[in-house]
């Protein structure tokens, strides 16, 4: 039995916005955006649109090229750092209700930019149950609504998007010898949490809380101590998924990076000594969409028909919890 990716898809929002424009509104140029990141530009969601009409939109597109409908769907996870509602409901509902998947079991997966990784391993784990053949992941954001627009060191960095994967239960084929997701490797490292979180003003007073918040939630981040970390991730990510899978770097036709950073994945790629061809990057375009990055970037590489029958892929994250991981497909 083997979890194969029969449909993607992806929702991206028409507002392109250039570092150019950006530099309009904040104390900034494209030439240091470019040199320190690699982004050209990112997308902002429509006035009124929220990240479940992003994630259904992709989903729709998804569902067609696998041919299902959204009464097939047994499951629907959501990753996302930028839900509709924080805390609760899940966006996973709310995507659950719009698409009518009324068969369907729903839950978000908080994971920051890793995000799509650990919810290709909770839905595969999800479909080991007898009952249930068809699961629908989504990573979807809205991140340009929790930026500190006055924060210029991080406020470039993000931007909107979702995309989707439909995944299925084939009883034909074997993990060892066939399609689907081969192997998956997931870490965690809290006690980095506060280089990059979400702030909460005066979350911690109750009954003497007084007035509105002054300022509305919006992302942190130490720039300098994700970088280090997420340089880390990278390696350990491939040197485990390579220790535990057997299968050699040369293998892999395609690494799938999340596009957070293009120095952090050059410094970790020439590390390893891995070449600019077998590393898929979309950060110019889009910036960084978190949990929506990786299922951009590989709906991406399918509309191009870059992936091929059989090519070996290493997708992998780093993010938010601290958070990071990877997982091996054969496409
Ligand atoms: N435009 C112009 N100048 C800037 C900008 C900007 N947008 N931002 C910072 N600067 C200035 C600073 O003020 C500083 O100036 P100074 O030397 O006069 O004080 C100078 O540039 C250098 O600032 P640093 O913060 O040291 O810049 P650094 O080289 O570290 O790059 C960056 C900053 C790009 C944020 C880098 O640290 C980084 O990429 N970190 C990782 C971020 C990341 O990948 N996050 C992903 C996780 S997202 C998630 O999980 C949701």
């Amino acid at each position: 039995m083997a979890i194969v990716i029969t449909g993607t898809g992806s929702s991206i929002p028409e507002n392109r916005v250039s570092n150019e424009q950006l530099a309009s509104k904040v104390d900034t140029t494209d030439e240091w955006i470019r040199s320190h990141t690699g982004i050209g530009a990112r997308r902002f969601a429509a006035d009124g649109m929220v990240t479940s009409d992003l994630g259904v939109e992709a989903s729709l597109v998804a569902l067609k090229r696998a041919g299902k409908t959204a009464l097939d769907i047994d499951i629907i996870v959501v990753a996302t750092a930028s839900p509709d509602f924080f805390g609760f409901p899940s966006t996973a509902c709310i995507i659950q209700d719009k698409l009518g998947a009324d068969n369907a079991a729903a839950l978000d997966v908080n994971a920051g930019c890793t995000g799509f990784i650990y919810g290709i391993d909770v839905a595969a784990s999800m479909l080991a149950s007898a009952t249930r053949k068809t699961a629908l992941v989504i990573g979807a954001e809205t991140l340009t609504r929790i930026t500190d627009w006055e924060d210029r060191s991080s406020c470039v960095l993000f931007g909107d998007g979702a995309a989707a994967f439909v995944l299925e239960k084939d009883e034909e084929s074997t993990e060892a010898s066939g399609r689907g997701i081969l192997h998956s490797w997931l870490r965690a490292k809290g006690s980095g949490f506060k280089s990059l979180y979400l702030s909460q003003p005066e979350r911690l007073k109750t009954f003497e809380r007084s007035g509105d918040y002054t300022k509305p939630p919006a992302i942190v981040m130490d720039g300098k101590s994700v970088y280090m970390f997420a340089v880390k991730a990278i390696t350990d990510t491939i040197e485990a998924l390579i220790a535990e899978s057997g299968f050699a770097l040369e293998d892999f036709r395609w690494i799938v990076p999340h596009q957070a950073n293009a120095r952090i994945v050059q410094a970790a790629a020439k590390r390893f000594g891995i070449k600019d061809d077998h590393i898929y990057m979309n950060i110019e375009e889009y910036a960084n969409t978190s949990a929506a990055s990786i299922p951009i970037a590989l709906n991406e590489m399918v509309e191009k028909r870059l992936l091929k029958k059989g090519d070996l892929v290493l997708a992998m994250g780093f993010g938010a919890g601290l958070t990071y991981g990877g997982t091996i497909i054969r496409w």
